[in-house]
C-alpha cells in the first residue's frame, strides 16, 4: 500500500518500504518558489527525524525537473528558507538522497541535483546554469559543487555561457551517474532500490576534492576583462568559482555575496525584463485565438530577404515554394538558401543530412501560378507600392480560398496592399529582419481588416520559426523602423556639430550596442538610407534640420559601405579604419553650413541618442502602433541589437525617469525645437510620477 503525505501544496512524500520519494509538483516548470523550498526542507527534516526510510529519491512531476529559482521572486524581499540553506540540509541528510532529473534541470534545479548524493538523468535531460543570462550567477551552491563534480574549466564554461548541456555530455563529465530511458518515478524507485542493494554508490559532493586550476581562472578573468568588461555577474562567476578550493561553507559564503551583489544591479533587472518580455509579447489575446493550418509556404522573391525567409521556414521543417520572375534570380535565391543552410550545418545547428532533407522541401518555380495550393504566401520583393499591389492583385485570383497573403514590407501601407485584393481579411504584414534566418524578430502587422485567425496564425508561425512575434499597427516603418528613422538623426547631428562617426560608434558600443550606427550603416549598405531619403524628400518637413548631408555625399562617391570596400570606414583584410575622405566631407559640410564644431563627451552622445530613441518609442506606444512598452523593448532586443542587459529602450527609460527625460528634451529643444519635442505621454508620466513598467501592467 502506498503511503502519501502532503508536506505542503507543492511537495509530497511517498513511502514504499525502505524507500521514501519526495515529489515536487509546482507547474509549469517546478521553480523553487518559497513553498517548494519550505516543503523540501520540511520533507528532508521530517524523514531524518523519523529515521525509517533508508534512502530518499527526489523527482518532479510534469514536463520538467526544477527549472530554477522562481524568477518572479527576484527583486522582492527574500522569503526564508533560502535555497542554499535548503540544499545544505539535503546534502547533510543522514539518509542518502538521490535525485532524478528530466527535461531541463536549470539553475537552482541543477543545483538541487548537485546537493544530492547521486544523480540520475532521464533521456533527453538538459542541465544548465543559465543565471548568467539573467545577470546573476548560480546562487545555491553551483559555483562550489560543480567544480567538485566536474572540475573548474567545465564549471566556468557552463556558468559563463549558460548553455544547456545534453544528458550524454553530462554523463561523460560525471555530472550525472546514470542515464536511463523511463519515467522519473520508475527511475526514482529503481535507483533507490539500487542504493539499497549496493548497486548505486552515493557520496556528498562537499566531500569531493576540487582540482585547482589557477590558469583557467586567470585566463578566463583576462578574457572577460577584454570582452565583457561591462557585464557585472560574469566577473562574479570567476570570483565565486575561484573560491571553490576553500572549504564548502566558506566558498558558499563568497558565492552568496556575489549572488546578492548581482541581484542589486540594473543589469539583472534588464535581463529579467527581457526574459519575461520575450514571453509577454505573445501573451496577448490577438496571439492566442484559433489559427489557420500552415503546411506549405510560398515565398515571392529570391533576394536576401526572400531567401532568408525561405531558409527560416525550411529550418522549421515547412515546405517552401520559392517564386521568382526570371531563372537567374531563382538560381541566385536557391544558391543563397543553400549557403544559409550550409552555414547552419557549420554552426552545428543541423546535420548535413538534415540540410539535404531541408533542400528537398524547397521547390523553386517561375511564375506566381504555382502558389495556387499554398497556405501562406510571403511576398518579399522590392519596396514599391505599385509592384506589391500588382502581385497581391494576382495572388487574389491565384491563391486558394483561406490562404493567408503576407507582405514583408518594412514600411509600406499594409491596408493599401490589402485593398488590392478582394480578401483584405486574409492579408497582414510579416516583417522579418535581415538576415531573416538568424534575426529572431518578426513584426506581425495588423491591417484594418485583418481577420483575428490570420493574426493568430502570424503568432503561431513566429513560434514555429522560433522567432519573437510582436504585434504592430500600420504606419510608416511600423514599430522598429519608425523609431530608427527618428533616432538615427541625432547620430548625424552629432557628427555635423563636432563628434566624429567613430566617436559616436565607440560611445554607443560602450553603452552596449554590438555596433555603432555608422558601422551598422556600412554593413547594411549606405545606399538604402540614401534611397529612403530621396523617397521622403518631397514630403520632408521644411522646418526639419536635414540629417543626410554627409551620408549623401558619401553615397555620391559610390562608397556604400562594406560591400563597396568603404563607407564611413575603410574595409580590407585588417580591422576597419575610419575613412579619411569622410573626415574631409564632414569638414566641408560644416564649413558650408557655418557650423563651428564643438566637443561632446561619450555620455552626452549616449544621452542624446537614447533620448531620441525613447521619444519616438513613447509616441509609438502613445498612438497604439505598439500595444505596450514591452513590445517596443522586445522589437529592439531581437531586431536591432539593443543591449539585452539594458532591457530595451523603454525599460532603460524607466531607469532615467520621465522627469529627467522631459528636462533633457527641454534642454535640447533650445538648439532645435522642431526635432526635440516632449511627447504628451512622457509629460503626463513626469507629472504623475509613473513609469513605462506601470503601463506594461496596464496601469
Ligand atoms: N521562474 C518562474 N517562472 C518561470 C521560470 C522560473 N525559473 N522558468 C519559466 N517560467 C515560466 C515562464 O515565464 C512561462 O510562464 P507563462 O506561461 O506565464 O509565460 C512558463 O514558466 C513556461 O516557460 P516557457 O514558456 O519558457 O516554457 P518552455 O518550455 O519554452 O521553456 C524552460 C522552459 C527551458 C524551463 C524556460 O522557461 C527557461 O529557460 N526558464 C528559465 C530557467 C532559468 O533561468 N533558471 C534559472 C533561474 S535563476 C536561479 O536558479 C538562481 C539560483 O541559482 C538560485
Amino acid at each position: 500500500m502506498t503511503d502519501v503525505t502532503q508536506v505542503n501544496e507543492k511537495i509530497s512524500i511517498e513511502r514504499q518500504g525502505d524507500i521514501a520519494l519526495i515529489i515536487i509538483d509546482n507547474p509549469p516548470v517546478n521553480a523553487t518558489g518559497q513553498v517548494v523550498r519550505q516543503g523540501l526542507q520540511d520533507a528532508i527534516t521530517r524523514l531524518n527525524e523519523e529515521g525509517t526510510a533508508k534512502v530518499i529519491a527526489i523527482y518532479a512531476e510534469g514536463r520538467t525537473f526544477v527549472a530554477g529559482a522562481d524568477i518572479t521572486e527576484f527583486g522582492k524581499p527574500p522569503q526564508p528558507p533560502a535555497l542554499p540553506d535548503v540544499y545544505n540540509i539535503i546534502e547533510a541528510s543522514q539518509i542518502p538522497v538521490i535525485s532524478v532529473m528530466h527535461g531541463t534541470a536549470l539553475g537552482g534545479g541543477f543545483e538541487l541535483g548537485m546537493a544530492t548524493h547521486a544523480r540520475i538523468g532521464i533521456k533527453g535531460l538538459r542541465v544548465g546554469l543559465p543565471e548568467i543570462l539573467l545577470g546573476l550567477l548560480p546562487g545555491a551552491g553551483g559555483t562550489q559543487r560543480l567544480p567538485r563534480i566536474a572540475g573548474i574549466p567545465f564549471t566556468l564554461d557552463m556558468a559563463l555561457s549558460g548553455r544547456q548541456v545534453k544528458a550524454e555530455e553530462a554523463l561523460e563529465k560525471g555530472v550525472i551517474d546514470r542515464l536511463v530511458d523511463t519515467t522519473p518515478r520508475e527511475a526514482a524507485l529503481q535507483a533507490a532500490q539500487d542504493v539499497l542493494d549496493g548497486k548505486l554508490a552515493t557520496r556528498r559532493t562537499s566531500e569531493l576534492q576540487v582540482e585547482r586550476d589557477d590558469k583557467a581562472l586567470e585566463d578566463t578573468a583576462a578574457k572577460l576583462k577584454a570582452k565583457q568588461a561591462h557585464l557585472f555577474s560574469s566577473h562574479k562567476v570567476v570570483e565565486a568559482v575561484a573560491a571553490s578550493s576553500l572549504p564548502l561553507t566558506e566558498g558558499l559564503k563568497i558565492e552568496r555575496q556575489a549572488f546578492l551583489d548581482s541581484m542589486q544591479t540594473p543589469q539583472r533587472a534588464g535581463l529579467i525584463h527581457a526574459f519575461f518580455g520575450e514571453r509577454a509579447v505573445s501573451g496577448i489575446p490577438e496571439a492566442k485565438g484559433d489559427s489557420r493550418e500552415i503546411n506549405k509556404i510560398g515565398v515571392i522573391g529570391g533576394g536576401t530577404m526572400g531567401s532568408g525567409i525561405a531558409t527560416s521556414c525550411l529550418l522549421a521543417g515547412i515546405p517552401v515554394r520559392l517564386v521568382e520572375v526570371a531563372q537567374e534570380g531563382l538560381d541566385r535565391g536557391v544558391a543563397t538558401i543553400t549557403k544559409n543552410l550550409e552555414g547552419a550545418v557549420k554552426r552545428g545547428k543541423m546535420t548535413a543530412e538534415q540540410k539535404d532533407a531541408a533542400l528537398k522541401m524547397l521547390e523553386p518555380s517561375l511564375g506566381l501560378e504555382v502558389l495556387s495550393d499554398v497556405d501562406l504566401v510571403i511576398e518579399a520583393v522590392f519596396e514599391q507600392m505599385d509592384v506589391k499591389k500588382d502581385i497581391f492583385g494576382k495572388l487574389n485570383t491565384i491563391c486558394k480560398e483561406g490562404a493567408i497573403l503576407a507582405s514583408n514590407t518594412s514600411y509600406l501601407d499594409v491596408n493599401e496592399i490589402a485593398d488590392s485584393t478582394d480578401r483584405p481579411q486574409d492579408v497582414l504584414g510579416l516583417h522579418f529582419f535581415s538576415p531573416a534566418h538568424v534575426m529572431r524578430l518578426l513584426e506581425i502587422v495588423q491591417g484594418a481588416k485583418t481577420a483575428p485567425d490570420v493574426l493568430a496564425t502570424g503568432f503561431a508561425l513566429a513560434k514555429r520559426l522560433k522567432k519573437v512575434g510582436v504585434l504592430a499597427q500600420v504606419c510608416d516603418g511600423f514599430i522598429g523602423n519608425r523609431i530608427l528613422a527618428h533616432y538615427s538623426k541625432p547620430a548625424s547631428y552629432l557628427v555635423l556639430d563636432g563628434a566624429s562617426p567613430q566617436q559616436v560608434d565607440d560611445a554607443l558600443e560602450g553603452f552596449g550596442f554590438a555596433m555603432g550606427p555608422h558601422k551598422v550603416g556600412d554593413l547594411a549598405g549606405l545606399d538604402i538610407g540614401w534611397m529612403t531619403r530621396k523617397r521622403k524628400a518631397a514630403t520632408r518637413d521644411p522646418n526639419e534640420r536635414y540629417a543626410g548631408d554627409v551620408a549623401d555625399k558619401i553615397c555620391e562617391n559610390g562608397w556604400f559601405g562594406r560591400k563597396a570596400g568603404q563607407g564611413y570606414y575603410i574595409y580590407g583584410d585588417a580591422a576597419p579604419e575610419p575613412n579619411p575622405e569622410v573626415a574631409k566631407i564632414i569638414d566641408a559640410v560644416r564649413a558650408e553650413k557655418g557650423i563651428t564644431p564643438r566637443t561632446f563627451t561619450d555620455a552626452e552622445i549616449v544621452d542624446r541618442y537614447m533620448t531620441a530613441m525613447i521619444v519616438e518609442a513613447t509616441r509609438v506606444v502613445e498612438d497604439g502602433t505598439a500595444k505596450r512598452p514591452v513590445d517596443v523593448d522586445m522589437v529592439f532586443l531581437f531586431g536591432y541589437g539593443f543591449p539585452r542587459f539594458r532591457g530595451g529602450p523603454l525599460h532603460y527609460a524607466d531607469t532615467i525617469g520621465a522627469k529627467e527625460l522631459v528636462a533633457r528634451i527641454t534642454e535640447y529643444a533650445k538648439e532645435d525645437a522642431n526635432y526635440w519635442q516632449v511627447p504628451p505621454l512622457l509629460q503626463k508620466m513626469a507629472d504623475e510620477g509613473t513609469t513605462f513598467a506601470d503601463l506594461n501592467k496596464g496601469a
